[in-house]
């Protein structure tokens, strides 16, 4: 339903948006974009949505072509973009009713079809106030009854949790699980927690790359498997933390915080990384000012799974340039250190 292959955008200059994304997305599936700012979610999803073009790859949407066949694309689509043009000195009702009209939807069946939206949306009450005149959380249902009013086989939203309050919240989310059951859905959001609870699985976007793909248990599993710490101390001279807290078993990162030059840790939360840091440190003759644990950020995250993602694109790299001799003898050295463990 939704098919995208080797995806890029370039806007200005010579740094891709998004750059050689592929994914998939069937009908009774609801997959979830995450990424913080700037990632490219809505980049990609004004491509798919035949709003945009884009520079290479090719998608698939409902089954046509979102460069060469737009029109239809549109069609089959519902988009709620990421701020919803609404002309406001027309009511609720007015504006749907033309969103109808131009989806080609004629009386009565168009009447029928406008309570029926607002009525899933639950903004029947507020059909004859002024679009100018409601609130963020409203103006964002209004958004959501216009992506569907023409019964797409494909919703492409982006955040559409944005400005809604946890009961409405919930009632959008419920909304979108049940026009989730019958068609193909792709939402983006910046927030795990939200995308857990309404999604089938998810897709992590960073930097224009897609640096993660798995259902969101296991994603926010393999998040919490992480954990972050501080750690400073007083006499590094000779500057050699860095390497020391990188030798311990379990550190993925640590990068130099620079106000007071401690580092900022990331590791694997079941390995015993943060004692070992303490013994490797006290070992070396190294007088050991703090070491505190610190919250995982959601950013921190994405950038852990960037670097996770770029390091097995340059271990891929890395076997590609071999030539055949060199191939084999790595191929060895492997299967002997797979012998010794
Ligand atoms: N019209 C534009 N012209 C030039 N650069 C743009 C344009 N739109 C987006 N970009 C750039 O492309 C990159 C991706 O932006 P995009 O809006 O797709 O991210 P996003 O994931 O939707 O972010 P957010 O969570 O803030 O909505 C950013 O670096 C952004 O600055
Ligand atoms: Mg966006």
């Amino acid at each position: 339903m939704i098919q995208v292959e080797g995806l890029t955008k370039y806007y200005l200059g010579d740094q891709p948006a998004i750059s050689n994304l592929s994914f998939y997305a069937d009908r009774g599936e609801i997959v979830g974009f995450l990424g913080p700012n700037g990632a490219g979610k809505t980049t990609t999803m004004r491509i798919l949505t035949g709003y945009m073009p884009a520079s290479a790859g090719k998608a698939i949407v409902a089954g046509y072509d979102v460069m060469r066949q737009s029109i239809e694309v549109r069609q089959r689509v519902g988009y709620l973009p990421e701020t919803v043009p609404l002309y406001k000195d027309i009511t609720v009702w007015q504006y749907l009713d033309y969103m109808a009209g131009l989806h080609g939807m004629t009386n009565p069946d168009r009447t029928d079809r406008v309570e029926e939206v607002l009525d899933q949306v639950d903004m029947l009450d507020r059909a004859d106030s002024l679009v100018a005149n409601i609130s963020k959380g409203m103006r964002q249902r209004v958004g959501l009854a216009q992506a569907i009013v023409h019964n797409p086989d494909v919703l492409i939203l982006d955040e559409p949790m944005v400005g809604l309050d946890p009961d409405q919240r919930r009632e959008v989310r419920e909304l979108i699980q049940n026009l989730g059951e019958a068609r193909t859905v792709m939402l983006s959001s910046h927030d795990l927690a939200e995308v857990e609870k309404v999604c089938t699985r998810v897709l992590v976007i960073n930097r224009g790359r897609i640096v993660a793909e798995d259902s969101p248990e296991a994603l926010a599993n393999n998040m919490q498997g992480m954990q972050r710490f501080y750690v400073r101390v007083d006499n590094d001279a000779a500057g050699k933390l860095k390497e020391l807290v990188m030798s311990v078993e379990g550190v993925a990162e640590a990068k130099v915080d620079d106000r007071k030059g401690g580092l900022e840790v990331i590791a694997t939360r079941d390995s015993n990384a943060r004692p070992a840091v303490a013994a490797l440190i006290v070992s070396n003759n190294l007088d050991l000012l703090e070491l505190r644990p610190l919250d995982m950020s959601l950013e921190d995250i994405f950038l852990q799974l960037t670097a996770e993602a770029e390091a097995e694109l340059a271990d891929e790299d890395e076997w590609d340039d071999l030539d055949d001799d060199e191939f084999d003898d790595l191929a060895e050295d492997l299967d002997e250190d797979e012998e010794t463990k």
